[in-house]
């Protein structure tokens, strides 16, 4: 098969990676290694440079994600690299070559190995001002954040809340939507996270753990009007932001970082008339045309050094992506943990 500048590729290629192993009803990741094919009609091979964690990939081996987690499959939701190989189809040829980054299709293969091969739909060209580390965290949070406030500019409101505006999409949200005009009010879980969400933008900051947090939380709700919650915790608080609402406010629940499930009633919705609404950026990308997504991706790649960067705190290679989970485990709220295939 033609390969990187002409070369003749052989195939089958070793895809070395970190695969999904049933341990009595739980899944853990361990070394595998599997021979790939030639890319099909309309796919590419990534050589992979590097792959970043997310709280998706955890939920998603948990078996809790959107779609099921299967014995040996490699997970790893997003990554970067260069397109080493290209199947049939005029397309994938001109991607032949450049560096991008990328997403598995839904239940195959992931990015927590050296290669992966994958749909041309799921692959963004990188600008060339973007490292494969900032490539490697583009897809998830950069573009959910630039998604949810196209969402939010259609619900006409002037303040919003965010329920986790700490760690990489809490932050992104807060700066977004500070320098698109809209008065952010902002929930973090422990004092010392204030100073942090203020420099990022917010007006007013409420913290979880102080015990004044259920008297404050309807008062501030209320004196600046919030019309609009983005909602990554899905779980205690969110229960406690929709009875602080005013009327006619909307949630948009994009995370289960609590996991404890919602305590409402009917009446919660019935009579306040707040509306509750989910945020999945895989349905975006199933339905939006290919013009949409190019001209969306340029947008965000423009943000990525400033209101959408993602701070990495920590680099380890692939093969210790037993520790580099632990490590993101312990320090989420101080950057990304990248794992690097080189
Ligand atoms: N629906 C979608 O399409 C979509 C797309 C992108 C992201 N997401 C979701 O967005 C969420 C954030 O992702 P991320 O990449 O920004 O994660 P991240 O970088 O790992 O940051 C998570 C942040 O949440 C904080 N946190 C943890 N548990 C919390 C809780 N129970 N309540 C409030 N805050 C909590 C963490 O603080 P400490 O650990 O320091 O306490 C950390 O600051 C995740 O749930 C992710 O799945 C959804």
């Amino acid at each position: 098969m033609l390969g990187l500048f002409g070369r003749k590729l052989e195939f089958p290629i070793l895809n070395r990676g970190f695969g999904l192993i049933d341990e009595g009803g739980r899944f853990v990741l361990s070394a595998v290694e599997k021979p790939l094919e030639p890319p099909g009609k309309n796919q590419v091979l990534v050589k992979l440079h590097a792959a970043s964690i997310n709280p998706a990939d955890l939920v998603f081996m948990r078996g809790t994600y959107g779609f099921s987690p299967k014995e040996g499959m490699i997970p790893g939701l997003e990554g970067s690299g260069e397109i080493i190989a290209c199947g049939k189809g005029i397309a994938p040829r001109l991607f032949l070559g450049r560096r991008v980054a990328c997403t598995p299709r839904v239940g195959e293969d992931g990015t927590f190995a050296t290669h992966m091969i994958t749909s041309l739909n799921n692959v963004v060209p990188l600008l060339p001002s973007l490292s494969y580390e900032e490539g490697a965290s583009l897809i998830v949070n950069p573009l959910s954040a630039w998604l949810l406030f196209q969402t939010v500019r259609e619900l006409h409101a002037h303040a919003i809340l965010v329920t986790v505006a700490t760690g990489a999409l809490g932050t992104m949200l807060t700066r977004l939507g500070k320098s698109l005009g809209y008065t952010m009010i902002c929930v973090v879980q422990r004092p010392e996270q204030v100073d942090g969400v203020k420099t990022a933008g917010a007006t007013e900051v409420l913290v979880r753990s102080d015990p004044e947090f259920e008297r404050a939380l309807p008062e501030v709700c209320h004196r600046y009007q919030t019309g609009v919650v983005l909602d990554g915790a899905g779980g205690e608080v969110t229960t406690r932001v929709v009875k602080a609402l005013p009327s006619g406010s909307t949630v948009i629940l994009y995370g289960s970082l609590d996991g404890n499930g919602l305590a409402l009633d009917a009446s919660d919705f019935i009579f306040s008339g707040v509306n509750m609404q989910g945020f999945w950026l895989v349905n975006f990308a199933r339905s939006a045309s290919k013009m949409n997504l190019a001209k969306t991706f340029y947008t965000v790649q423009r943000k990525v050094k400033h209101e959408l960067a993602t701070p990495v705190f920590a680099e380890y290679p692939l093969a210790r992506i037993h520790e580099a989970i632990e490590c993101y485990l312990s320090n989420r709220s101080q950057g990304k943990v990248i794992l690097t295939m080189e």
